[in-house]
């Protein structure tokens, strides 16, 4: 084996890039020509949207599935079919997409972070069940890089408190809490198809519900309140809602996608499984531990320089082993962004969100995690090569003395 570090000279562990095929290939096209073929791509009149719900309530396990044009929107239309309202309070994760937030800004509601916890970087329910007051009305439980929150935790607080739960599971396509596919613990699960998670169609989105009465409210809020049922009165909405339409080209596509997914996430499982047993145990290196009872679906690999390490350091010289990893993912958590310090939502006018102190100190874990974060994109086309190239880099990098913080 090659020993001296690429930083220092020697030659990367990485002989070529990392293999990746294309994403879509005959099978999305045959969707994609049997939708334009039917004279239509209004979901409403077409067939592969209502074809995609069915399959993915199916897949996913639960009884209803309504599709939407985004993550963000899967999200927005859970929170209205839930009737968040003004002045309500929705707890959240520092550490996510801002499409997992800003939904709750859009029903003028207010977003409260809870802390995470330190090796699955979800949300720790001590820290969710502190932050709950007497406006709070649903906890957005968001299951980070394919790894469940402690749902039976999160469960039993919202039960016993009254709160939504409502799960985010963009990055957990095929992560399973307790033999459960994520998204059907809670009262609604949301699903994001947005070009770069597990499936994709570019743009789009899904949820699921067993409830009867919100899967009638979460088809409502994506159709402007629309009431398409055989004799009901169209256009006379009870709640506001707003377009979050699929159209049948995102549906065509998504339902080919849909048929992958169980394949891709096997093929992730398999890849990731072999990579931390062969990098378990290095000095400058704290892998994550997934939350216990979840089987995770490695949307990517987050793991942590070790106390006295530097992020920057490990993920530099990774780099220059011809790994491509990143450090500290989103850079800071969501409530430092200036939309929350500074309270930027809107150029006038009240928000109920202004009341409330965003800054640095909210979830100290969240903060650290940040600051020792290390993430490692994966694909479930990466082959042995690169899984044994991968491993020598981490076998250099995680027992470089140079890794140390000064
Ligand atoms: C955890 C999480 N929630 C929500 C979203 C929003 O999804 P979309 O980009 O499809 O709107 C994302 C997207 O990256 C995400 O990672």
């Amino acid at each position: 084996m090659n020993k001296a570090l690429a930083i220092e000279g020697g030659s990367p562990a990485k002989t070529g890039p990392y293999t990746r095929l294309p994403h879509y290939g005959e099978e999305e096209l045959k969707e994609l020509r049997e939708a334009l073929e039917q004279g239509t791509l209004f979901y409403a009149q077409g067939r592969k949207v209502y074809a995609l719900e069915e399959a993915f309530a199916e897949w996913v396990g639960a009884k209803h599935a309504v599709a939407c044009s985004s993550g963000t929107a899967s999200i927005h239309t859970a929170l209205m079919a839930a009737g968040i309202s003004p002045g309500d309070e929705v707890i959240v994760s520092p550490i996510t997409d801002l499409g997992s937030v800003v939904p709750i800004l859009f029903q003028g509601a207010v977003p409260v972070f809870a802390d995470l916890d330190p090796r699955n970087y979800t949300m720790d329910p001590s820290s969710v069940e502190e932050n709950i007051g007497p406006k709070t009305k649903a906890v957005l439980a968001v299951h980070l890089w394919g790894n469940t929150c402690d749902l039976d935790a999160l469960k039993d607080i919202c039960d016993r408190r009254g709160l939504i739960l409502i799960e985010d599971c963009a990055q957990a396509w095929g992560a399973t809490y307790k033999r459960r596919k994520a998204g059907t613990v809670g009262r609604i699960g949301c699903y994001s198809l947005n070009e770069f998670k597990h499936i994709a169609c570019g743009d789009g989105g899904l949820v699921c519900t067993d409830d009867d009465v919100l899967a009638r409210r979460l088809r409502l809020a994506t159709d402007k309140g629309y009431n398409r049922e055989a004799g009901a009165a169209i256009r006379n909405p009870t709640f506001l809602a707003a377009n979050y339409r699929m159209t049948e080209l995102q549906g065509a596509v998504a339902k080919a996608q849909l048929l992958k997914v169980d394949d891709i996430v096997a093929r992730r499982r398999r890849w990731i499984g072999e990579l931390m047993a062969r990098t378990a145990d290095f000095p400058n290196i704290l892998p994550p531990i997934p939350t216990h009872g979840c089987d995770p679906s490695w949307w990517f690999y987050m793991f942590r320089a070790a106390p006295g390490c530097d992020a920057d350091k490990i993920a530099e010289a990774l780099q220059a082993e011809g790994v491509p990893v990143w450090a500290h993912y989103i850079g800071q958590c969501v409530y430092e962004y200036r939309l929350f310090t500074d309270h930027l939502a809107f150029e006038h006018g009240g928000h109920a969100y202004q009341a409330r102190v965003y800054g640095k100190g909210i979830a100290p874990v969240a903060e650290d995690i940040l600051r020792d974060a290390i993430i490692l994109p994966l694909h479930e086309d990466f082959t042995d090569r690169d899984l044994d190239e991968t491993v020598e880099a981490f076998i250099k990098v995680g027992n470089w003395e140079g890794a140390k913080r000064v």
